[in-house]
């Protein structure tokens, strides 16, 4: 069978290196794919929101199934037009990607269904907001662009002044363009944050194993939100208890929601989670994989992938054996492009990625890279991520930073902190802040 993983950056990277290692696979297609993809796969160049030139693609090729990586050609539905086409597709339709889409949309569905979430309210004019800000007697509040944001859309805002600029920098400068035509203004959660990666097809839910981003640029979660500097799982377990109230609360509760307003949900939903006082309340939805939380989760994932993503895409998640994990550690540094998140060169050349790769338990997947001549030289701000599974944490660690050092371009640069223990032994906690 051929597939077709649609997207370009680290985690269609991962995606691409575990299905093609599935004996039910003889060729991988990636569009456009990057350097290293194409280590892998044929890159096709085609852009991942080219939904049209996709589909055709697609049945020109004879593509037994597509795996779409990030938000956007989900939005532009993509899968709809996949599945029209009678494509095996792992990803939602237009509908369910608005639960990403759009934060009134995913808030209203919540409501509606009860599905534990922060309190909040919508404005489309900044004088009504700030109004609103003005009466408010408790704080922080948080402040959300509707829109995607690339994760930067988030506001937690501890006075009225820092309340009014971020209103301004959202709804009048337009910051993050027309996703801050509508903002939300949220109460503000207090707890341990936590992210759940589920399959669904549609009624069968299969929760896969835990994994942390760090999604602040410096270490100890200083500096602003990016699109996620590093990745560590297994996490320490969650209780039994709070797993189950996930699953109960959260992810059932979901599943019949969308299904009651007609969504055909078929692939991964990754929901942010707070874990209050109260119980398990829902930061937000996304509707594909986390990068780099994939890497990780291809890093670790034993079984075949390609039996699972197909089952789930065809509405068979039932039928098949939920996939074994390896039980070792994978720690993944990001490695990024001096300036990121902010403006960044591109184009530097970069060395030392064989020698990296030879560091024992290393697999360096690629994001913003791109193949010119037999040079590969960087081409987004994050770059790389370098993954590393070992029998303990701080081995996984030692070996990710060991390859990282390997590697060379000017201006590279990375948090030193993915995978430290804190001084009690355990994995650092999440904390607000560190994913979005
Ligand atoms: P989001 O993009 O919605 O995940 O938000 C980005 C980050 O902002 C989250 O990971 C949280 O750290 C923080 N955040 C978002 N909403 C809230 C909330 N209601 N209360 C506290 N922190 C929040
Ligand atoms: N790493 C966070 C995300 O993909 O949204």
């Amino acid at each position: 069978m051929k597939v077709l993983v649609v997207g370009g950056g680290g985690r269609e990277h991962a995606l691409c290196w575990k299905i093609a290692q599935s004996e039910r696979v003889e060729e991988v297609l990636c569009a456009p794919g990057n350097a290293g993809t194409a280590t892998v796969a044929r890159n096709i160049a085609l852009a991942a929101d080219n939904v049209e030139a996709l589909v055709a693609c697609a049945k020109r090729e004879g593509v037994g199934l597509v795996v779409i990586g990030p938000e956007d050609p989900l939005v532009a539905g993509l899968a709809d037009k996949l599945r029209a086409a009678g494509i095996p597709t792992f990803g939602p339709g237009a509908k369910g990607a608005s639960l990403e889409a759009s934060k009134v949309v995913s808030k209203d569905l919540m409501e509606r269904h009860r599905i534990p979430t922060a309190a909040s309210r919508i404005f489309d004019r900044s004088g009504q907001a700030k109004g609103y800000l003005e009466g408010c007697s408790t704080w922080p509040q948080v402040i959300k662009a509707e829109g995607l944001a690339a994760g930067k859309g988030v506001y937690v805002c501890h006075t009225l002044e820092e309340a009014r600029q971020a209103v301004d920098a959202v709804m009048e400068e337009r910051r993050h363009g027309d996703s801050g035509a509508r903002i939300l203004i949220e109460e503000f959660l207090l707890g341990e944050e936590a992210s759940v990666f589920a399959l669904i097809d549609g009624s069968t839910i299969l929760i896969l194993e835990s994994v942390q981003d760090h999604k602040q640029v410096g270490d100890g979660d200083t500096g602003p939100n990016t699109g996620g500097m590093g990745v560590v799982s297994p996490l320490r377990s969650l209780s039994t208890r709070l797993h189950r109230q996930i699953e109960q609360r959260i992810l059932i509760p979901t599943v019949h929601a969308m299904r009651q307003e007609g969504i055909e949900y078929r692939g991964v939903l990754f929901v942010g989670l707070m874990m209050t006082e109260g119980g398990p309340r829902v930061i937000e939805y996304n509707v594909r994989f986390g990068d780099p939380e994939c890497q990780a989760l291809m890093r670790r994932m034993k079984s075949d992938i390609v039996p699972i993503l197909l089952a789930c895409a065809q509405g068979e998640l039932e039928s098949i054996d939920p996939p074994e994990w390896d039980a070792r550690p994978c720690v993944g540094v990001v490695a990024a492009a001096g300036g990121y998140p902010g403006s960044y060169r591109k184009g530097d050349a970069i060395k030392g990625l064989a020698k990296a790769g030879e560091v024992p338990e290393v697999v360096v997947f690629h994001a913003g890279t791109k193949a010119v001549g037999d040079q590969v030289v960087t081409a987004g701000g994050r770059v790389l991520c370098v993954t590393a599974m070992g029998p303990d944490l701080d081995t996984a660690r030692a070996s990710a930073y060991q390859a990282y050092d390997l590697i060379h371009w000017e201006d590279k640069f990375a948090r030193r902190d993915i995978g430290l223990r804190s001084p009690g032994g355990t994995q650092t906690p999440a904390s607000a802040g560190d994913r979005g």
